[in-house]
């Protein structure tokens, strides 16, 4: 038990109604445990109850019903504890245009209560490069620099949960690196991160574990690298030596698409489909074969299966 930073059972979320608008149910009963020290990564389309979930980890917003424990502190029973112990980085630059960077922190820490004498403005200014923009006007700061300061303000309370809602959406490749990095490097120094994002490439990259999240449910929850050799989606990357003028009849449940250059793609089910089945419906469509390659399934390709309404068998 006291090995995982968040846990969370049965949690349910229903966002009341109005004149307008029918009650929405944004949860459906979620179990997660996240083990303490990892990089955890949330996924799910837009809609699926990602923000939801970590907003009410964060005490942001109000759950219908469950138990929400953070670092081991229960949500009800022990609310200043479970608060104090993570910060959120929100989604949108939500900033005050006329605070600096250093203002803006020590705001923050007095929020929390952070004594004087324990704050750690400069450090966190130098650790996510701010430094010499500590008394520069809010407004005046990049998009860039913004969303590092929402981050320097997540990390003034010292919390050893970090979560991260879509830290990269609509952000420059360069930057992307340089918050990765942070990331990293605070994950380093033992704290564990939870964030969301649509990037699947990077959480494939970034994250230890994933969450899948549809419909306010979980519906796969593994190590990156388990989620990933779960698939059994594989993709045959056939070079023909004469380009073909068609796709060539394939066992069934194999789907076939062209790519760059010729290169037919060549997409199956390996517990379904003996790659020789394919190799002799390619022989006996006179196919020469020049060049063979295989690609092992990515998160996108994971993703796609699991939030399938009616999965493909
Ligand atoms: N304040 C709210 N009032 C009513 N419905 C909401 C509110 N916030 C989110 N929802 C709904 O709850 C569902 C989950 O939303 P959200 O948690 O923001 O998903 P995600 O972050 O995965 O995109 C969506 O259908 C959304 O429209
Ligand atoms: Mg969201």
């Amino acid at each position: 038990m006291g090995d995982y930073a968040i846990e969370i059972k049965n949690l349910r979320k229903t966002y009341a109604g109005s004149r307008s608008a029918e009650p929405k149910v944004a949860l459906k009963g979620v179990d997660l445990a996240i083990p303490k020290g990892t990089i955890f990564g949330l996924l799910g389309p837009n809609g699926a109850g990602k923000s939801t979930l970590i907003n009410i980890m964060a005490g942001l917003v109000i759950k219908s019903a469950g138990a929400v424990r953070i670092w081991g502190f229960d949500q009800d029973k022990n609310p200043r504890q479970s608060r104090a112990a993570i910060g959120i980085v929100p989604q949108e630059l939500n900033l005050d245009a006329f605070l600096t960077p250093r203002e803006s922190l020590d705001l923050q820490a007095g929020l929390f209560g952070v004594p004087k004498r324990e704050r750690r403005t400069d450090e966190i200014l130098a650790t996510v490069g701010l430094a010499d923009k500590a008394n520069a006007y809010a407004r005046a700061l990049s998009g860039g620099m913004r969303r590092r300061l929402l981050l320097g303000k997540a990390m003034v309370h010292n919390p050893p949960v970090l979560v991260l809602d879509e830290p990269t959406a609509g952000v420059d490749i360069e930057l992307r690196r340089t918050l990765w990095a942070h990331i990293r490097e605070m994950n380093e120094a033992g704290t564990t991160i939870i964030l969301t994002t649509h990037y699947l490439e990077e959480a494939e990259e970034m994250c230890d574990r994933i969450a899948i999240i549809n419909h306010g449910e979980i519906v796969a929850e593994d190590s990156t690298e388990n989620l990933v050799a779960s698939m059994d989606v594989k993709t045959l990357l056939v070079t023909p030596d004469a380009p073909l003028s068609e796709i060539p009849l394939l066992p069934l449940g194999v789907s076939a698409s062209f790519r760059d250059s010729g290169v037919l793609a060549l997409c199956y089910s390996r517990s379904q489909t003996p790659v020789s089945e394919i190799l002799s419906a390619l022989e006996a469509g006179d196919i020469t074969i020049k060049d063979i390659a295989s690609e092992e399934p990515d998160l996108e390709d994971v993703f796609v299966r699991l939030t399938e309404d009616s999965p493909a068998v």
